[in-house]
């Protein structure tokens, strides 16, 4: 069945079952890498990516049943919020294997573009659907909190 999609400003037709999770299909068709296969099941945040500017578990949702457009962290070039985000993990030694990461940057990114002093709290609640294996939680929200105060210098 012919399945219609948009994907970082690139309009797609697919002949794919409609019921096949997004993520396969980001991943298969689509060129994105970011979004990664982490339970399958909604529950790491591992493949997080956005829906007309929401965040949703891609590894979840049937493609047949997406109605708008969908971007992942390979549409952006030259953000600011992403660059400060990048600069703080590195500094921070928030990222091991990685694999977490793109999910947690394509939920902190509209954080911090709404709130430039987000609280521990306000990160912790923001990220509370994503599990990073390797443990460096701490290590993320200080990562947060010093792209914050770089933002807003
Ligand atoms: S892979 Fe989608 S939430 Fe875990
Ligand atoms: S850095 Fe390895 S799962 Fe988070």
């Amino acid at each position: 069945m012919a399945v219609q999609l948009t994907v970082n400003g690139q309009a797609l037709t697919l002949d794919v079952d409609p019921s096949t999770p997004l993520l396969y299909i980001l991943r298969n068709d689509a060129s994105v890498n970011s979004a990664k296969y982490g339970c399958g099941a909604g529950q790491c945040g591992a493949c997080a990516v956005l829906l007309d500017d929401q965040v949703i578990l891609s590894c979840t949702l049937p493609v047949g049943s997406v109605k708008g457009n969908i971007k992942t962290l390979e549409s952006y070039e030259d953000d600011r919020t992403l660059s400060a985000l990048n600069k703080a993990f590195i500094v921070e030694q928030a990222v091991q294997c990685g694999y977490c990461i793109s999910g947690i940057m394509i939920r902190a990114k509209p954080l911090l573009d709404k709130n430039k002093h987000p609280s521990i709290q306000q990160i912790k609640e923001t990220l509370q659907g994503h599990l990073c294996r390797c443990g460096t939680h701490t290590r993320i929200i200080k990562a947060i909190q010093r792209a914050s105060r770089e933002l807003s210098a």
